[in-house]
């Protein structure tokens, strides 16, 4: 453990206890059961008190990253290195400093109260409502198949200003993916010429190697989380016998049965080594066998797809369309990109993958409007994503929103975004690592389990904002609106230093 932090924000309260290591909150959870009778909901509020207990010793954290050299993680990397370094660059609009604009825990900011002397809203960053890990101070390492060093992955991934580039190159240069699990079945054969880095053996000697990569990376860092940031795999037929149990999934790697993915092969050497696996893309790496084991093991998995540019977008509009009222019927949503990723979803069975999470990003929103939407009924909904190789990471995304208004009347919406995919993915990848570390030091203590405090359930579905198709525990329920997940997250934290939910009302100024 690193050093204890002090904090910025000190709740005045004795339901709020700062004791040496640990933040005590004594807090009062409520909802509503709602039962229907007759075609009344009958609402009956219900309320727990907790403890809710955050340590305040941050953890050197250390992450590994699968696909260490492709755009998202040779970005996040220089990025990294760039604040450390406070290094700077010329570029045509003036001389920059590195920034992690796009990320939630450092360049966001909640309220937090309102002024004692004239009532304005108080906004604090993010990153200082309780105690959180500094980027600076984090360890990266990784695999790639490809063996360029990370100085070649960001000229190759040409993300960053070139000036840029040239001075990280000291910093980047000795950074060297570790060799990885490479299987042809499972991405698109454009990568073929990429891997010149790759494990031999069988399933099981490559889990040992990776877990003794886990291991040495644990010995410079108190907690090791690892990130899936490598190409969508197409996605694995669950079977019977092989991915169904946590059990047959270990027999099954020890057969060497050929259809255990390499992402499959990674979140087992993490679980095992007790370090949380986050999943960036869309293929099923949480098939049954992997989310018992995780469950079995008391490690945390979280995941799937990063939610970054056209699906987050999607998942602020269309919960505001419907919102209003307004009932979204068809959706198109196309994209052109020429990086990396685009050619390997221009192959078929690996955009299957990512058409599946982009599609059902709007689900729970459809469900919540029994008046705009029958039981069942669907939107209209269609993805496309083309390689176009001369953009390379400018992605642009182009979507259609028709909706039904009143009367009878449509309403067409048209979006058009320009970007580079990577400079959107790198801080939510940066904001899942802080988090997760964040909630590696939070337990709680309900009435049922006192005396013992409990960690969050393995599937981390706190995080749900940062990804397209979020992994929640079995029968939970899976929010995709933004707002909602957003709420969530910083309502956990007031929730943490004893504060009740963020509620908006500010009577103080509506009544007198
Ligand atoms: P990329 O293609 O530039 O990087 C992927 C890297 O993974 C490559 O360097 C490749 O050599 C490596 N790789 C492939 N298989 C591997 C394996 N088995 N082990 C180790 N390394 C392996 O792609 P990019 O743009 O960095 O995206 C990475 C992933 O994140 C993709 O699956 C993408 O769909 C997903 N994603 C990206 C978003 C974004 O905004 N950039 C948003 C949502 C998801």
């Amino acid at each position: 453990m690193t050093s204890l932090k002090m904090p910025s924000v000190l709740v005045e309260s004795p339901n709020t206890v700062y004791d040496g290591d640990f933040i005590e909150a004594n807090y009062r959870y409520t909802s509503n059961r709602v039962t229907q009778k007759d075609g009344i909901f009958q609402v009956k509020p219900v309320e727990e008190n907790i403890k809710i207990r955050t340590g305040r010793k941050l953890n050197k954290l250390g992450v590994m990253l699968v696909g260490w050299g492709g755009n998202n993680g040779s970005t996040l990397t220089a990025a990294i290195e760039a604040h450390k370094h406070k290094v700077t660059w010329n570029t045509k609009r003036g001389l920059k400093k590195p920034d992690w604009f796009g990320s939630l825990t450092q360049s966001s900011t909640v309220n937090i109260g309102y002024d004692s002397t004239d009532g304005s809203p108080v906004y604090v960053p993010f990153k200082d409502v309780l105690p959180t890990v500094d980027p600076e101070e984090i360890l990266v390492d990784g695999w790639d198949i490809s063996s360029a060093d990370l100085n070649q992955a960001v000229r190759r991934a040409a993300v960053l200003d070139v000036n840029l580039q040239d001075k990280l190159e000291p910093f980047l240069k000795d950074f060297q993916p570790r060799p990885s699990v490479y299987k042809e079945k499972f991405i698109a054969q454009n990568q073929r010429e990429r891997a010149d880095n790759v494990l031999p053996g069988s399933d099981a000697s490559m889990v040992d190697r990776l877990r003794a990569d886990i291991r040495e990376m644990k010995r410079r860092s108190d907690l090791v989380v690892v990130v899936w940031t490598a190409n969508t795999e197409s996605l694995c037929p669950v079977l019977q016998g092989v991915h169904d149990t946590a059990d047959n999934l270990l027999r099954a790697i020890q057969e060497g049965h050929a259809d255990i993915s390499p992402s499959v092969l990674f979140a087992v050497a993490a679980i095992l080594e007790k370090c949380p696996f986050i999943n960036g893309s869309p293929q099923n790496t949480f098939v049954p066998g992997v989310t018992e084991l995780a469950a079995r093991e008391g490690s945390w998995i979280a995941g799937d797809d990063f939610k970054t540019g056209q699906t987050r977008m999607k998942s602020v509009l269309v919960d505001f369309l419907v919102g209003c009222g307004i009932k979204p019927v068809a959706i198109a949503s196309y994209n052109h990109l020429g990086n990396n990723d685009g050619r390997n979803l221009h192959s078929k069975p690996q955009f299957e993958a990512k058409r599946v999470s982009k599609t059902n990003v709007i689900d729970d929103i459809v469900v919540s409007n029994s008046i705009l939407y029958q039981p069942g009924e669907k939107v209209d909904h269609t993805v496309v994503i083309e390689y176009l190789p001369y953009l390379g990471d400018s992605k642009r995304a182009m979507d259609e929103y028709t909706s039904e208004i009143m009367m009878g009347g449509l309403n067409t919406i048209v979006l058009h975004n320009v970007c580079e995919d990577s400079l959107l993915a790198a801080p939510v990848i940066l904001d899942l690592v802080v988090l997760v570390e964040l909630a590696s030091r939070i337990a709680f203590q309900t009435q049922h389990s006192s005396p013992d405090w409990l960690p969050f359930t393995s599937e981390l579905g706190v995080l749900s904002y940062m990804f397209k198709a979020p992994v929640v525990p079995q029968g939970g329920n899976i929010v995709n609106a933004l707002s909602k997940q957003r709420a969530c997250i910083i309502n956990l934290m007031r929730a943490c230093i004893g504060l009740p939910p963020e509620h908006h009302i500010d009577l103080e100024s509506k009544v007198h």
